[in-house]
């Protein structure tokens, strides 16, 4: 990579990082973080690559989804499980319908860290520093919380260690086996309607099985016993990413293995900026935001910068313009790209460009919002003859009433029922199924 160097993001403006009260303490934990053992290796980081080349042409659909920022006070092992359960139904939903396979990225084990549209939050009278994520500073409204601490990066390691190891132990362990594909129904889904006929997808597939095991096929095929699950976050706060980034031994190339993804937010993609010049050296895949804000050439810019050599599986373009922005705002980036020949992941993340403020104060998003950006995504794709290869939620596996809508109508009086989130509203799990069967039609006929 061309004057590229670990550090050489500290010589260009970084946007989004918080001032530690103490630079030295910063330092201390910087060193101890680099010599702690990687989350990934960079052949799972390869692997993904290649995963998602197979998405570039036409071969394959993208799932990135989970917390829009995990938690110290949210880590428990139940969460993880129930968001995975979630993140396995709905790829089970989508390879049946799509009949092609899903590549499955969590945002989880890492994503911690926030970017924030003001410096500042303000109560009544008092005026504190903005909560940045539980990798900076507290929730807590209090002036004390809100004081970035470096100890925090620490804690951010070892809560997504901990999660990692339990993800890979699912995926890998039993609980993933295509046989137990009943059991992924959480209790309160039973009540839904996407529950339900999730229950008949899950009857079909127990059918084809017994089908295929009387035909002497499995059962104990890896294919079907095991899933591959990957990690994935937003890489804002650099000093974190920088220390987990290793060389890898194989290749001599670098990693950065605090996941195996990671992605450019759409406030810190300046082309000079400090994020670009981090995450061009690394060769994992990586995504990059585009809000309405991005324009047509500084993608194909970005597109030169962050993949050079035009690799297929090594950028992914998160379009997130809102439901009523995407139809008029994506062709001009998608006609761009295809001009350029440049090979890019096209995947929809229609949650951002659809955050409103609910009468009664809280941030929410409204699922038909959500379904009509899908919706309009793979529309314009259709059009342009390009691939809509993905879609990226924010969404838990917990019943929460944190967005408006779905079958089971939460209204926005509702919301304060069960609010859990620690930044952006996500989507329940009812209302992350009843949109992966919306998906499923839709790419049953853009692949028909
Ligand atoms: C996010 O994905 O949580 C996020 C902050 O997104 P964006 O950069 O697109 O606003
Ligand atoms: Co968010």
């Amino acid at each position: 990579m061309k004057d590229w160097e670990l550090t050489s993001w500290r010589n260009k403006s970084a946007l989004q990082q918080p001032i530690y009260p103490s630079a030295e303490h910063l330092a201390r934990v910087e060193s101890t973080l680099g010599k702690m053992p990687p989350l990934v290796f960079a052949g799972e980081a390869r692997q993904l690559k290649g995963a998602l080349a197979k998405v570039a042409n036409r071969q394959s659909f993208l799932l990135q989804g989970g917390d829009c920022a995990e938690s110290f006070a949210e880590f428990h092992a139940n969460n993880i499980r129930d968001t995975f359960k979630v993140m396995l139904q709905m790829a089970v939903v989508l390879t049946y319908a799509g009949k092609c396979p899903v590549v499955k990225v969590g945002r989880m084990a890492g994503q911690f860290a926030k970017p924030r549209s003001a410096g500042t939050e303000t109560v009544g009278e008092i005026e504190l520093p903005s909560y940045r994520g539980d990798i900076i500073n507290g929730i807590e409204f209090t002036e004390k919380a809100r004081v970035p601490d470096p100890e925090r990066l620490i804690q951010v390691y070892n809560q997504s260690s901990s999660t990692m190891n339990l993800l890979r132990a699912f995926a890998q362990g039993g609980f993933a086996d295509l046989h137990q594909v009943h059991k992924w129904n959480l209790d309160f889904l039973n009540a839904s309607p996407a529950g339900s006929r999730f229950q008949g997808v899950a009857d079909k597939i127990d059918d084809a099985l017994q089908f295929m095991e009387a035909c002497g096929i499995g059962p104990g095929l890896a294919q079907l016993t095991e899933t591959e699950f990957y990690t994935s976050h937003e890489a804002l706060l650099l000093p974190y990413e920088e220390a987990l980034t290793r060389q890898d031994s194989m290749t001599g190339e670098w990693y950065d293995c605090s996941a195996h993804m990671l992605w450019i937010g759409d406030r810190t993609r300046q082309l000079d900026g400090a994020h670009v010049e981090f995450l061009r050296g690394v060769q994992n895949p990586i995504g990059v935001k585009a809000g309405p804000s991005m324009d047509p050439e500084d993608l194909v810019r970005l597109c030169d910068v962050l993949n050079p050599n035009n690799e297929a599986g090594r950028l992914n373009v998160i379009v997130r313009m809102g439901a009523d922005k995407v139809e008029d705002g994506m062709p001009a980036l998608i006609r761009a790209v295809e001009r350029e020949g440049k090979k890019v992941v096209w995947s929809c993340d229609p949650m951002h460009g659809n955050t409103v403020k609910a009468s009664t104060g809280y941030k929410t998003r409204h699922v038909d919002d959500v379904l009509k950006e899908v919706q309009q995504f793979f529309q314009v794709h259709n059009a342009e003859g390009t691939y809509a290869g993905g879609v990226h939620f924010e969404m838990t596996g917990q019943n929460v009433t944190e967005c408006v809508g779905g079958a089971f109508q939460v209204t926005e009086a509702d919301l304060a029922d069960r609010y859990h989130t620690h930044c952006d509203p996500r989507l329940n799990a009812d209302q992350s199924l009843e949109l992966a069967f919306m998906i499923s039609e839709t790419l049953k006929k853009a692949r028909a």
